[in-house]
């Protein structure tokens, strides 16, 4: 049967520090700014004691399963190397048909499985819920590492950590979000983790690829305007924030439609010229053409710095959930 004690959610108000040990990571609406700016703490700590030396022993004898249904590099490598650098182990399960899922395992019996060798569980799964399916299952904490269309809280966080580190703050910033905003679980927890800051949001997409209004309506909400666009030139000029995203190819039941849209947005040295020059272009990756290559050494160009604060991010994560941060 599931369990009834694992702690969830929101932490109380009259809790001086936030109080993650034990509790599953499975959207950003478990986050306020307050938790936001412990965890960017922890993270910059973690920044800080790989720059000096590489590795500690904070989760020694620690053990992660890395459960991955969905292709992955970064997000599932940089668990490992989270959990490597704090002195823990893994238990690495990237290619699902080599295990018992081939089999027909269900995920509550592959989840039963994994924590009873491991002390907490990332899970990337296609369906959307599936990391709150496995969370309800599980003793352990569980991490959402992707549900399909859904979340990607862990992304969330280290996308708004790099804008922090990089432009000091996320208050007063215009944010323009590119590309496929209608299947990108990045962009829709993104947008949902800042409503909580004071910012101008542009979602620039082909009109078949437009944000989901459920994300529409939860900005509205709060309070927020946003401006909705096909055209980059729009916005490139005014942009804080360039965050660009890949069309998601896997999520299309008609790849001639896909074919249509796959090549709308190019950011390129060209339109460079016309963006700011405090400014950060972003992408979660991998990138796919969305962006080109002529543009990596340009200081702006903050992707692979993200990419890196990813592993930050999730030490700090990994930390926390295990009572160590
Ligand atoms: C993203 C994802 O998996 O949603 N990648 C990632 O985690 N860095 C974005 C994508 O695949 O386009």
């Amino acid at each position: 049967m599931a369990k009834s004690t694992k702690s969830k959610g929101r932490r109380s108000a009259a809790q001086p520090t936030p109080n993650f040990h034990g509790h599953d990571i499975l959207s950003v609406d478990q986050f306020n700014r307050e938790s936001l700016d412990y965890i960017f703490e922890v993270a910059h700590e973690m920044r800080v004691l790989v720059e000096r030396f590489g590795s500690a022993d904070l989760l020694q004898g620690k053990i992660l399963a890395n459960l991955f249904y969905e292709p992955s590099t970064r997000t599932s490598s940089s668990f490992m190397a989270a959990m490597l650098r704090l002195g823990g182990q893994v238990i690495p399960i990237n290619n699902v048909q080599y295990s018992s899922v081939s089999k027909g395992e269900s995920l509550p019996d592959t989840i039963r499985t994994l924590e009873s060798y491991s002390d907490v569980i990332v899970i990337r799964h296609p369906e959307v819920g599936s990391a709150t399916t496995a969370a309800y299952y599980a003793e352990k904490p569980v991490i959402n590492a992707g549900d399909g269309v859904g979340e990607h809280p862990t992304q969330a966080l280290l996308d708004m950590f790099t804008i922090v580190e990089e432009l000091g703050g996320v208050d007063g910033l215009k944010i323009a979000m590119v590309g496929d905003l209608k299947y990108g679980r990045t962009v829709h927890s993104l947008t949902k983790l800042l409503l909580d800051y004071k910012v101008e949001f542009t979602f620039v997409s082909p009109e078949n690829l437009r944000m989901p209004n459920e994300i529409l309506d939860a900005v509205k909400r709060r309070d927020h305007t946003y401006v909705e666009t096909e055209a980059i030139q729009d916005v490139i000029a005014n942009a804080d924030v360039l965050y660009v995203t890949r069309v998601q190819k896997e999520r299309f039941t008609d790849l001639a439609e896909y074919d249509r849209v796959k090549d709308f947005y190019v950011v390129d040295e060209e339109l460079m010229q016309q963006a700011k020059e405090e400014m950060i272009i972003m992408h979660p990756l991998p990138r796919v053409g969305e962006i080109s290559y002529a543009i990596d050494d340009d200081p702006r160009a903050a992707y692979f710095r993200q990419m890196r604060n990813g592993m930050y991010i999730r030490m700090a994560l990994l930390a926390a959930v295990l009572g160590k941060a």
